[in-house]
């Protein structure tokens, strides 16, 4: 297995391209199945968790093909035939945003078999939400052997589904069911994470009804038929936030190009708040730091536009050298503190109580041989070990190329000593 090497304790400096965001491409991939004219996806991250899903969609039937660009590939999904109806065991249990092609083959097919779903082990994560909206739309649904066991004879109605708790998989899911659905769908306390309105401008570029887009309450009057389109996937606000904390880990100065800050906001409120310095102008994001030491600062993860729990690993990293004690705590996912005990490694000094982690600051950390756990926990390991003295090795760094795109070239440009070493 590949491992990541990094030499520490080199301030960062350069500019960073921000790659189109995973979790928007992975639910706009599965879109393509609502339609048997081609949809065209340009500013597609080349991640391993995007082919994993092009391996799924193939298996229903669709074809694929990719266009290399300089920065970025453009992906065009024909699903003319749906060959098949189930997505299996061994790919849903890769990658969890696999499991949201039931709402699509239901929309367009009417019946879908899909393995419960896999992914990072970042908690339970239950797809009650999923079954519960989909029940209300009119689908039966059974649990058989591992897989949901979906079918809407007459096709899916028009129905108010209201979460009880927000989710952003369940939105998605519900969201693409209800295009082609009978009558108007209403989504209350629907997810507003920036992907999600990205797939729902994509939906509307296919043809779907859709109002509301970007707020908690979102409208589909259902259509008949979708048709292909062009899209350009968002900017990723996660990467673009795991690199400005990079930056202000190592100190030194780091453009963030291509990506719009208001996605990720909230991270740069707290940079700020910690003593980082943020420019923002239209499309590119500034970080910097001085040299001197960040303050302690208490985070909450929360649902958009709160701090999201995809950069939380990552700000608990940071926190680790900051003067002062910092309380974060996790809302979203329950088992979400995997990396404290690989950022002990370093020397950081940090206790967990229940859902709150406090983070004692210490004056340096040092490199140590480390394991990636899950995506952004890697993430929160390269942030430790460009800060850290010595080497730092980082063991299971699949999980990394799942999420992030060519990190240590990124990281490289801007003066890290970082490299890959094959297995
Ligand atoms: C998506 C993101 C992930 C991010 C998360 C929260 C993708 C591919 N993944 O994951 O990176 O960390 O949003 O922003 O976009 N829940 C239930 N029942 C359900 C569904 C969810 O109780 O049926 C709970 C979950 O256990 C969790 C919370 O809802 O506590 C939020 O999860 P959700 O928003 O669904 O996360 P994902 O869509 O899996």
């Amino acid at each position: 297995m590949d491992t990541i090497h990094i030499r520490g304790g080199r301030r960062l400096k350069g500019a960073i391209p921000v790659s189109g965001a995973k979790n928007a491409a992975l639910p706009l991939m599965t879109a393509a199945l609502l339609t048997d004219e081609p949809l065209r996806l340009s500013n597609m991250p080349r991640l391993t968790d995007v082919k994993t899903l092009g391996k799924l969609l193939a298996h229903l039937g669709a074809e694929l093909s990719v266009e290399p660009g300089e920065h970025a590939d453009t992906t065009t999904i024909r699903a003319a035939d749906i060959k098949s109806t189930t997505a299996p065991y061994e790919i849903v249990s890769q990658i969890r945003a696999s499991f949201w092609v039931l709402g699509p083959l239901l929309a367009r097919c009417h019946q879908a078999r899909v393995s419960l779903p896999g992914g990072c082990a970042i908690g339970a994560r239950p797809v009650d939400l999923y079954i519960k909206g989909l029940q209300k739309m009119g689908a039966e649904i059974d649990l058989v052997e591992g897989y949901v066991v979906a079918s809407a004879p007459g096709g899916l109605k028009g129905a108010i589904v209201r979460s009880p708790v927000v989710s952003v998989g369940a939105t998605h899911t519900l969201l693409m069911a209800a295009t082609l659905a009978e009558g108007e769908t209403v989504l209350e306390n629907a997810a507003r994470e920036p992907e999600i309105g990205d797939v729902a401008r994509c939906l509307v570029a296919m043809g779907a009804k859709i109002s509301g887009i970007g707020t908690s309450t979102l409208r589909i009057e259902g259509v008949e038929k979708l048709h292909g389109a062009t899209h350009s996937v968002i900017a990723d606000r996660i990467e673009a936030g795991t690199y400005a904390i990079a930056a202000a880990m190592t100190g030194g100065e780091v453009t963030l190009e291509g990506v719009d800050p208001e996605t990720f906001d909230a991270a740069l409120s707290v940079l700020r708040a910690a003593g980082a310095g943020v420019d923002t102008e239209q499309g590119a994001v500034r970080i910097f730091r001085n040299g001197e030491r960040l303050q302690a600062t208490d985070v909450v993860t929360q649902v958009f536009p709160g701090f999201p729990t995809d950069l939380q690993a990552q700000f608990m990293a940071l926190m680790t050298t900051a003067d002062g004690e910092s309380e974060i705590t996790e809302t979203i996912f329950e088992n979400r503190f995997m990396h404290v005990q690989e950022l002990a490694r370093f020397g950081a000094d940090i206790s967990l109580h229940g859902d709150k982690a406090l983070v004692r600051g210490v004056p340096k950390l040092k490199g140590a041989p480390v394991m990636a756990s899950d995506l952004r926990a890697s993430a929160a390991l390269i942030i430790a070990g460009l800060a850290a003295e010595g080497e730092t090795v980082i063991n299971r760094v699949y999980h990394l190329d799942r999420g992030f795109e060519r990190i240590e070239a990124k990281l490289g440009a801007c003066g890290a000593e970082i490299w890959r070493e094959k297995a």
